[in-house]
């Protein structure tokens, strides 16, 4: 986020151990669309800004998500909306065509227990097929170099949901939908069996297209109410669930090696470690708050050198 660029610790740890950036908020429709209709784009015109001065690449997130602009888009009939529709996704992906490397063009669309498509104002409108194929056919009309991907979370964690998405891909494919990567959020649990991240990254990698692990972080904290681990013990399954991601990802061919994102540099500026959610503790990212390295930033290597 652009408050984040004027901290020069974030900015150094950036720097040298990035060679790519996801805006975490301001690049969404969320931020750029006001209810009003209008838009906003000093924030995302920064982070590019930034992305091109340091000489890192700059991966748009998000256009099309089910949780986002359902007042903008309020009370327009189906031509109004359909247009609206179009003019959003022409507007912001024309706007930074060549300046981003690729678009999370829809963003979890498939249903949280892996039951069908999430539905959505987007889907009652459009259809559920046809929100998205729509999106990346707007999406490839406004940037065509941008690598277009469908995106979404919890498909190593739930074998269900991955296989849904997967599918979901395979099915747009067929329609003509011009999507061009797999972005996998990988929030990962760190108490899914060991196998189960690899085993989704080999049906992933079965489409031959580029894959983006888009979100890594690995939360110490479990779903469960009653948490017996030391933290010893979560430490050594966090490690050991991102070392098999790692390693999953390192495995594939280099023409799918699309990017490795974490969400989050220091463990402080984790959505985890914020509001309600934050416990003082959770260490889910790479470095801790003082930008040392975590145990995470070992396994990590170690999963890309192995
Ligand atoms: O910073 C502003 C503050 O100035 C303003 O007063 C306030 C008013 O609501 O908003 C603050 O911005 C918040 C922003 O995070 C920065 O903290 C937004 O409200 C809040 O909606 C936004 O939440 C983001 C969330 O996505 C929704 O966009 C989180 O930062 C971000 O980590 C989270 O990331 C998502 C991915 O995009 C998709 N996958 C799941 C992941 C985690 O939920």
């Amino acid at each position: 986020m652009t408050g984040q660029l004027d901290d020069p610790r974030w900015v150094r740890l950036a720097t040298t151990h990035f060679s790519q950036l996801t805006p975490e908020w301001e690049m969404k429709m969320e931020y750029i669309l006001s209810d009003d209709g209008s838009y906003r784009f000093q924030a995302p015109d920064r982070l590019a800004t930034f992305c091109a001065t340091n000489g890192m690449r700059l991966h748009g997130h998000a256009l099309i998500w089910f949780s986002q602009g359902v007042k903008a888009f309020a009370g327009l009939d189906q031509a109004r909306f359909a247009a609206a529709y179009d003019h959003y996704i022409a507007t912001v992906a024309g706007r930074y065509r060549g300046r981003v490397a690729s678009w999370d063009v829809v963003n979890e669309a498939i249903a949280e227990d892996g039951n069908g498509l999430r539905d959505c104002h987007w889907s009652r409108a459009l259809g559920q097929d046809g929100y998205m194929i729509r999106a990346f056919e707007q999406a490839k009309l406004a940037d065509p170099g941008a690598v277009l991907f469908l995106n979404d979370y919890n498909l190593e964690n739930n074998p269900r949901k991955g296989a849904t998405f997967l599918r979901t891909v395979e099915r747009l494919l067929r329609a003509g939908a011009p999507i061009g990567g797999i972005g996998t959020q990988s929030h990962l649990d760190i108490d899914i069996p060991a196998g189960q991240t690899a085993a989704f990254m080999r049906d992933a990698a079965a489409f031959g297209l580029p894959i983006h692990v888009s979100e890594l972080d690995a939360s110490l904290n479990s779903e469960r109410r009653l948490d017996t681990r030391s933290p010893g013990q979560k430490l050594a399954r966090q490690q050991a669930r991102v070392t098999e991601l790692a390693q999953a990802f390192s495995d594939l061919p280099a023409a799918q090696r699309f990017a490795f994102t974490v969400w989050g540099i220091r463990d402080t500026d984790s959505w985890l470690r914020r509001g309600e959610r934050d416990d003082g503790r959770d260490s889910p990212l790479l470095f801790n708050a003082a930008g040392r390295p975590n145990p995470m930033f070992g396994a990590l290597a170690d999963g890309f050198q192995s």
